[in-house]
């Protein structure tokens, strides 16, 4: 009862006010359409999930790429498991989906059809709907499915359309991927508990975890009851399909084999209801620990706790989404719908198993689905700073947590382990980040900064003996200031050697968070200039004779010796005439990660002004920035295109920034199951259209946000760590922008912007503190282009935004 009326309180704190139900605005479909036939699907979950949750829990179909277990459309679906990933791309059949429960009916205990693709069913077109912390389907059957969860727990029900015996499968051995390595399931018929453990396949990674699951079927509160038992498994590894079921079996154990068995394995339930509920608990403890969690989590009276779980999942997020607070009635419908939709994917994961950890003892919290800090650094953190530090702070501390246990930073955790290194370790800027924007509060909220600076050192400084999951080639940086291709290591450290280009990038990206952190911490002035000039080692990778669509001046890869290797800069670019390996891979001949010289060369988000000259000044910068888009060389579906609608802003060209957003916005996103251009990867295209649609883009590492020309006319900034709104008002707002070619004279363009009352100098860039100041910024609009062009960044010397070379990031702490 008092759990009841704790959670009952929590719901109305949680929500606005009575009339904004801001979880009613969220669609949870967005990005669930089907990568396949070289599409590429936004791999979003639709599940049931609290904010950060360990536990979500959805349906799964037989179909790939199916990397969240869920798309839409019509493919079967092969039962409801209790854990995915949000957005991943890597493993074409998806992480987790552990322990998944099947409904069943018109069979007889000892033939149901208990196999994967025996029992698969498809659903009922249109049936698939949910909302934050709801998720139900039902089948052409016409047997229903629900869920909602908690952090580490829940409930699965089950609505079968008659009275008869009905049954439910509990499958130990399907994953995702199929990867069961073995485990064990028990059957307590007496209490209805069952217990689960397996050992299954990282998604995205060299190694495999352990998990445990706790199942009741008979709440203490109904009359649910269990008529029959028993478990079920292959005859052989050879036959997979031919499966035995036995009755009144209490318990199955599969010992550990390094190779994944294709054996199929669970128990199998019968009651005599139409309703069967299932309360369920994970963990990466015990399968006790799955029960512990299960019990405190949803509570002993479970038959009748749906309600109060489902209210409290949507509380949270009522809470989350109104940190961004936007007139819903007044603004576009599209855009609060693409808003919220992206402010509540934004904040799925990181997944939050604090309590969880398997690996270590630590009084700190441990985050799974970090993977990669290389997707999220980009947006998914600086939301994170904007609206929900003390969420954020959980998380920095684990990334520091992460180099306690290892030495470095942790950079791609992936289903509770390390994963594959992309390109630099992009753990750094984040932990940059925090220091710039909370170092000085950072005891009050927890977070040992001394650590988190020695964290960032260790990580700039040493190099694994291996690289291939943690840390960076540092023996290389360190020696040539870039990383050379065709190189052996003398120090025998060894790791994936491709990529070299854009690694070199963006190492260079993570010592300017260490500059930026030794600066916001009040490290020695030695540490400021030697991590700020090992910044500037970007430099070494232009080669200023490589030409393309008469452009000069490429990064590529390098010798040893300096001499420079070619690539072409449009390989990897998706109008690449040839087909070329852009991944991880030792394939990789191309020296970029996932993205191509011509989209790389414009990546150095600490000193754009070093690349504007580069390149030949702003108006070079400028016509070679449009002959990046006419041409093809933008890719939307991966991270390193994100900054460049916004680049025109370091040629003090704002106007032309904010009319390219609204064309990447609406060519790009929308809120059908296409409406994500790529894969979400854990929320970061989520985060980043949160910022364009607010109209501000954060530079890594640092306080300075870019100003855009927002979507909404007006929106308020909660943040919950300075406990301040602040608000954001767009005079002269022109819903006619609302296009990808706004027509000529409407309102697009930022023409002055007023922090508290005072003019700022700069239209083009927004200081943190201002942003979460609690004070209000009014961003005034024109729609005249002639005048837009040439009132540039405004007229002070801080108008353009701060690049390291011409003596930006300065400030005091
Ligand atoms: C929000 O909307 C949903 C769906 O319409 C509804 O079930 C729920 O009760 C509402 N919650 C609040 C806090 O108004
Ligand atoms: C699924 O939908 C596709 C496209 O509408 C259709 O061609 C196919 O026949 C459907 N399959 C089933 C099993 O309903
Ligand atoms: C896989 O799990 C088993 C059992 O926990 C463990 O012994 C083994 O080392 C793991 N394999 C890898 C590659 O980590
Ligand atoms: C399944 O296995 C049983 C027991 O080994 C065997 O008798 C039976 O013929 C097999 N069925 C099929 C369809 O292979
Ligand atoms: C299972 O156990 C029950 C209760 O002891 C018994 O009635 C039933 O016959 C058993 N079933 C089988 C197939 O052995
Ligand atoms: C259950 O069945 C398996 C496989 O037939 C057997 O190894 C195990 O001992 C049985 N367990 C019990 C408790 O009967
Ligand atoms: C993570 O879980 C811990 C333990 O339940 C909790 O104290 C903390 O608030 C959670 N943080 C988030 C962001 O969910
Ligand atoms: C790489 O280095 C090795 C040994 O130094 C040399 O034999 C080889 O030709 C080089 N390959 C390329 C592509 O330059
Ligand atoms: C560029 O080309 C010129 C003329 O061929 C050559 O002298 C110079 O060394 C080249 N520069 C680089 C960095 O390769
Ligand atoms: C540098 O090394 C590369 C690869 O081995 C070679 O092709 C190139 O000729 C060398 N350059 C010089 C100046 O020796
Ligand atoms: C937004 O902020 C303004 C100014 O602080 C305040 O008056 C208004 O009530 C806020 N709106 C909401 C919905 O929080
Ligand atoms: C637009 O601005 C230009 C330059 O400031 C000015 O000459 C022109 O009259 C303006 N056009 C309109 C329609 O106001």
């Amino acid at each position: 009862m008092l759990r009841s009326s704790v959670l009952v309180l929590l719901y109305f704190l949680g929500s606005v006010s009575a009339q904004t139900n801001l979880t009613s605005l969220v669609n949870l479909f967005i990005g669930t359409a089907s990568g396949a036939n070289g599409g590429s699907g936004g791999n979003a979950f639709p599940g049931a999930a609290v904010p950060h949750a360990m536990a979500k829990v959805g349906i799964d179909v037989d179909m790939a790429p199916r990397q969240a277990g869920y798309v839409s459309g019509n493919a079967s679906v092969t039962g409801i498991s209790l854990m995915h990933d949000e957005g991943t791309g890597g493993n074409t059949n998806g992480g987790y989906g552990n322990f998944p429960l099947f409904p069943l009916t018109s069979c007889t205990f000892e033939s149901c059809p208990v196999g994967l693709h025996a029992r698969e069913t498809l659903r009922a077109a249109g049936a698939d709907a949910a909302r934050p912390g709801y998720f139900t389907t039902t089948f052409t059957n016409n047997i229903k499915i629900e869920t909602t969860s908690t952090r580490r727990a829940g409930l699965i029900r089950f609505t079968f359309p008659e009275e008869a015996t009905t049954f439910v499968v509990v499958d130990l051995t399907n994953d995702l991927q199929r990867s069961f390595e073995g485990g064990s399931i028990t059957i307590d018929a007496q209490s209805g508990t069952i217990l689960l453990g397996g050992t299954y396949l990282q998604s995205y990674g060299p190694s495999n975890y352990t998990i445990y699951g706790c199942y009741d079927f008979l709440p203490q509160d109904s009359s649910q009851t269990i008529i029959e038992y028993g478990t079920y498994q292959s005859v052989s590894a050879s036959s997979p399909t031919n499966i035995t079921i036995t009755p009144n079996n209490t318990s199955l154990f599969f010992p550990y084999t390094s190779s994944p068995s294709p054996i199929q394995a669970g128990g199998l339930l019968a009651f005599n209801s139409s309703t069967v509920l299932a309360r369920f608990g994970v963990s990466f403890i015990s399968s006790a620990q799955a029960c512990q969690n299960a019990k405190e989590e949803v509570g002993d009276a479970w038959a009748s706790a749906w309600d109060i779980v489902q209210s409290a999942s949507e509380a949270q997020w009522e809470n989350v989404l109104g940190r961004v607070i936007v007139d819903v009635e007044k603004e576009d419908s599209d855009v609060v719908e693409l808003l919220y939709s992206s402010l509540y994917r934004a904040s799925l994961v990181p997944a939050n198993l604090t309590y969880e950890n398997p690996y270590w003892n630590s009084s700190y919290p441990f985050y799974d689905a970090l993977f990669c800090s290389w997707d999220t650094f980009r947006t998914v953190h600086p939301l994170l700073s904007l609206t929900s530090p003390r969420e954020w702070v959980g998380i920095v501390n684990a990334y520091i947590d992460g180099w306690r246990a290892t030495g470095y930073i942790p950079e791609c955790r992936a289903n509770t382990k390390a994963g594959y290194v992309q390109g630099g370790s992009d753990g750094m800027p984040i932990l940059g980040d925090f220091a710039v924007k909370y170092g000085g509060m950072a005891q009050e909220l927890g977070v040992p900064t001394d650590d988190l600076y020695q964290a960032l050192v260790d990580t700039a400084e040493n190099t694994p003996p291996n690289w291939y999951t943690v840390g960076r080639q540092n023996t290389a940086w360190k020696i040539f200031d870039y990383i050379p291709t065709n190189w052996t290591d003398p120090s025998g450290a060894t790791g994936l050697p491709t990529r070299e280009a854009s690694r070199t990038l963006e190492y260079a990206l993570g010592d300017f968070a260490v500059r930026q952190a030794a600066l916001a911490l009040g490290k020695p002035q030695a540490q400021v200039d030697k991590y700020g000039n090992r910044s500037m080692g970007f430099v070494n990778v232009w080669d200023p004779n490589v030409t393309s669509d008469s452009f000069s001046g490429f990064a590529q890869r390098r010798y040893a010796n300096g001499t420079f290797a070619y690539s072409p800069p449009d390989a990897c670019s998706p109008v690449d005439p040839t087909p070329h390996s852009c991944a991880r891979g030792t394939d990789n001949n191309v020296g970029f990660y996932e993205s191509s010289s011509w989209e790389y060369s414009f990546f150095a988000p600490h000193s754009m002004s070093t690349l504007v000259n580069l390149m030949g000044g702003p108006d070079t910068f400028v016509s070679r920035l449009d002959n990046y888009f006419s041409k093809g060389y933008f890719y939307a579906g991966n991270e390193p295109s994100f900054e460049l609608p916004w680049l025109y802003h370091y040629a003090s060209r704002p106007d032309l920034s904010a009319l390219r957003i609204r064309d990447v916005v609406y060519t790009n996103f929308g809120t059908g199951i296409n409406g994500i251009p790529g894969n979400d990867d854990s929320g970061a295209m989520a985060a980043l259209l949160t910022f364009h649609l607010l109209g501000l883009y954060p530079v890594p590492a640092s306080r300075q946000l870019l100003i855009g020309s927002p979507f909404v006319s007006a929106f308020n900034l909660t943040n919950n760590a300075f406990n301040t709104v602040t608000r954001f008002v767009v005079e002269n707002f022109d819903s006619n922008t609302l296009t990808a070619s706004p027509p000529n004279g409407s309102n697009i363009y930022v023409s002055s912007v007023t922090i508290n009352g005072r003019p700022s100098d700069s239209i083009c860039w927004l200081p943190f503190e201002d942003v979460v100041g609690g004070g209000e910024i009014i961003i005034t609009m024109d729609g005249n282009a002639t005048a837009a062009a040439s009132r540039l960044c405004g007229e002070g010397d801080n108008a353009l935004p701060d690049s390291l070379e011409s003596g930006g990031f300065v400030w005091t702490s």
